[in-house]
């Protein structure tokens, strides 16, 4: 523990001396001062725990020296030292903010007391102080979570009007596209050139029909259904489907399970979707040469699947922002900026959580823990469908 910082403001010199001594012995750290001038100055270069002031000093005295103590650090205790017989400017120096006073004679170990309590008093602030800036800081955190939320519930509204429109200009662009290609316009001028600008409609239609989906899959309050899985099953299942891909990425993707993993219960398919989405971003993160390894360990409660690359990682201002929806750092149609958000839905949903170490330049690291059974409320009849349950998961 830090020692104690006294400042010791009296004019009587051998008084100061004598106290200041027998309180280093207790382990204090004690500076003096003789006038209450001298005492403000010194506060100004090196802020004390608590000051020990004489009310009757010439010059500047003890009670117009707390009005300054007070106004310029607030955090600082003041303990008065009162003529004999003059209690009523210890009362005085209480009323303007003082911690206590004592009177003159003073005894060593009543001193200490008061030091001692007014110290605590410091410690119990600073620690009201510190739970309200943590307080402060989750209010920040809650406000942006719910922005956040219900900015993801706005864009899938938008997303659910932009569907209808884009389906008639997908069919309208293959409709015009089949007539193209039919005998009669063979010798149309210009035709390839029409052609390229069909499909380049095509294109881009497919690539907004990616993010509406994934929009709409992110508030869809869907019917889970939850049954027993073997995780390294599914991972295996799942790493075989994006394998092809990392081969022609020349990204090798490697699986390391443990016999004692534990059948979970879960949604196989919100927990592939979770697989692919990190796999993807996983291989396309290691890069050509690199590897991707899945982990797969057992945990008190459930299950713990790590997807970690060999890539760049994430720079640290990145890190927080990985998760909202929109953000990406890859080029215009490369990245929808959605599959996390969509990821973190999913597995919070499941009763889960997922979690990020990264390191900048070595690679990143995606933890998803899975509880052994997700939170059932109001668990249907599953009598006519035994090994499967439908279940109503909401967000
Ligand atoms: N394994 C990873 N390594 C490095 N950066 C990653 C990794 N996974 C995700 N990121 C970062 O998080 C961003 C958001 O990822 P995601 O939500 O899947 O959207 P997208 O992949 O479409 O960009 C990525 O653009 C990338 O900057
Ligand atoms: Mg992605």
């Amino acid at each position: 523990m830090e020692p104690i910082r006294i400042l010791l403001v009296d004019d009587e010199e051998d008084f100061r001396q004598t106290v200041a001594k027998r309180l280093a012995k207790r382990g204090m750290h004690v500076r003096q001062a003789s006038n209450g001038e001298n005492c403000l100055s010194m506060l100004e270069k090196e802020p004390v725990d608590i000051v020990v002031l004489d009310v009757k000093m010439p010059g500047m005295d003890g009670i117009e020296a707390l009005r300054h103590i007070k106004e310029r650090h607030p955090r600082t205790q003041v303990i008065m030292l009162t003529g004999h017989a003059c209690a009523q400017d210890g009362v005085e120096g209480i009323k303007r903010g003082a911690f206590d006073y004592l009177s003159k004679p003073i005894e060593l170990e009543h001193l200490l007391t008061k030091i001692n309590q007014a110290y605590d008093k410091i410690i119990r602030e600073e620690e009201k102080e510190r739970e309200a800036a943590f307080r402060a800081s989750m209010e920040q955190q809650m406000i942006a979570t719910e922005r956040l939320a219900s900015l993801g519930t706005l864009a899938a509204g938008v997303a659910h009007e932009i569907n209808n429109p884009l389906a008639i200009i997908k069919e309208s662009a293959g409709w015009i596209l089949s007539i193209l290609h039919k005998d009669e316009l063979k010798d149309m001028p210009r035709r390839s050139d029409l052609e390229l600008g069909l499909s380049k409609i095509q294109k881009g239609v497919e690539r907004i029909r990616r993010i509406t989906l994934q929009l709409l899959e992110s508030v869809k309050q869907t019917d889970s259904l939850v049954s027993e899985v073997n995780p390294e099953e599914l991972a295996r299942e799942t790493v075989d489907l994006v394998c092809k891909d990392a081969s022609a990425k020349d990204v090798r993707i490697m699986i390391d399970s443990r016999p004692d993993v534990k059948r979970i219960w879960t949604d196989p398919y919100k927990l592939r979707q979770v697989l692919i989405n990190l796999l993807t971003n996983a291989v396309y993160a290691a890069g050509p040469g690199g590897t991707v390894a899945v982990m797969i360990r057992p945990t008190n409660e459930g299950a713990l699947i790590t997807v970690q690359d060999t890539g760049q990682g994430i720079p640290r201002e990145n890190l927080a922002r990985i998760f909202e929806p929109f953000f990406s750092t890859k080029p215009p149609g490369e990245g929808t900026g959605l599959g996390l958000f969509v990821t973190r839905g999913i597995i919070e949903k499941l009763g889960g959580a997922i979690n990020v170490k990264s390191e900048f330049g070595k690679g990143s690291a995606f933890e998803i823990r899975l509880p052994l059974h997700p939170e059932m409320e109001d668990m249907p009849d599953a009598s006519d469908n035994p090994g499967a349950w439908l279940v109503n998961v909401e967000g």
